[in-house]
């Protein structure tokens, strides 16, 4: 496995691969999430290659950039343990040199909502680095997990709208036994929030109960969701929502398929999750 820091580097072993690149973006931080999304880009490339970069741009001024956990010394064994060929993992002035001011951003429609209401400017930031990394790594197949559902729409949106010739592989959220979504920011919950963060996964279930049982309103999905998000002290809801799973338009029947996302507060931690509905 080669560990690269700068663009240049970067760019001259993608010249020296011969067959397919997948390309899997990362925070760092990995956990068995990350670790499916590599499996799966071994599994139908030759060559894999992973970045590790907390990307500045996607963190608001209020959020948790600064603390974010790191700890690349075990995140490179893991990505060997792999068979991960490249690790591009630059520093923030390799990607933001100053006077850096070019960006990518999707429309309102998918950008407004969910994520993009509650984080002003997250996902413009998520696109132009994708975007920058598409471009330095040039891969044949990215792969995204469905953990981050808008995030993923807004990536297909950037690529085919602006004709990218990669192809976006959507790779299913992996869970912890109790079915808290696998997360980087899980590492800031205490004892008790651990415990109180099952909740989400508890909506979410509740929600496909109703699916299951014939129940199509999404206002009465919703309703019922808040109701189990309602009976844990430590949550704050920051939204319960149900959109259609392509163009995120809030849904009030669910007559195709959709998703069913919440974020949540627990303590000073932002978590997020979602499922698909399908019939
Ligand atoms: P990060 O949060 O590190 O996640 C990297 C990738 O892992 C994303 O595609 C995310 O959806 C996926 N992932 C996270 N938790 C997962 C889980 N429990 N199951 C399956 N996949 C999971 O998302 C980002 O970083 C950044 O926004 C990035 C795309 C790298 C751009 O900076």
């Amino acid at each position: 496995m080669q560990v690269v820091t700068t663009v240049a580097e970067m760019r001259r072993l993608r010249a020296q691969m011969t067959g397919g690149v997948g390309l899997v973006p990362t925070m760092g931080y990995l956990h068995e999430g990350h670790l499916s999304l590599v499996r799966c880009a071994r599994a139908e490339n030759e060559h894999v290659v992973a970045t590790i970069f907390v990307n500045p741009t996607q963190f608001g001024p209020q959020e948790d950039y600064q603390r974010y956990p790191r700890d690349p010394e075990r995140d490179l064994r893991l990505l060997e343990q792999e068979g991960t060929d490249v690790v591009f993992m630059p520093e923030v002035e390799e990607i933001y040199p100053p006077g850096f001011d070019a960006w990518v951003e999707v429309g309102e429609s998918l950008t407004g909502r969910l994520e993009g209401a509650f984080r002003p400017g997250h996902l413009r930031g998520v696109t132009t680095v994708v975007a920058k990394l598409f471009n330095v790594v040039q891969a044949q197949r990215a792969y995204f997990g469905q953990k981050d559902g808008q995030q993923l729409a807004v990536i297909r949106k950037m690529v085919a709208d602006l004709n990218m010739t990669v192809e976006v592989v959507a790779v299913p959220t992996v869970r912890e036994p109790d079915g808290l979504a696998m997360s980087s920011r899980n590492s800031y919950l205490s004892p008790e929030e651990r415990r109180a963060a099952t909740v989400l996964w508890r909506s979410l279930c509740r929600a496909r109960e109703l699916f299951d049982g014939g129940e199509r309103r999404a206002e009465v999905i919703r309703r019922e969701m808040r109701d189990v998000l309602a009976s844990e002290p430590l949550a704050e809801v920051d939204y319960v929502s149900v959109v259609d799973a392509e163009t995120l338009a809030e849904l009030e029947t669910i007559s195709r398929a959709a998703m069913v996302s919440l974020a949540v507060r627990i303590g000073s931690t932002r978590l997020i999750d979602n499922v698909t509905l399908a019939d």
